[in-house]
């Protein structure tokens, strides 16, 4: 399970640009978990890493 911490998040998209098939860009310009992602994907924990803020939790 992948968690965004909305609070957190600046919305630099880093995440996104390495796991879009889990993540993508809500209308508030933050990251969001994709509706229906595969949360197995291998690109979970890159994303997590590439997260500036630290807004992303496993
Ligand atoms: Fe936000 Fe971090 Fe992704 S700032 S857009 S969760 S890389």
């Amino acid at each position: 399970m992948i968690n965004i911490n909305n609070e957190t998040c600046i919305g630099c998209g880093a995440c996104v640009a390495v796991c879009p098939d889990v993540l993508e860009m809500g209308e508030d310009g933050k990251a969001r978990v994709k509706e229906g992602a595969n949360m197995d994907a291998e690109c979970v924990q890159a994303a997590k890493d590439s997260c500036p803020v630290q807004a992303i939790t496993i």
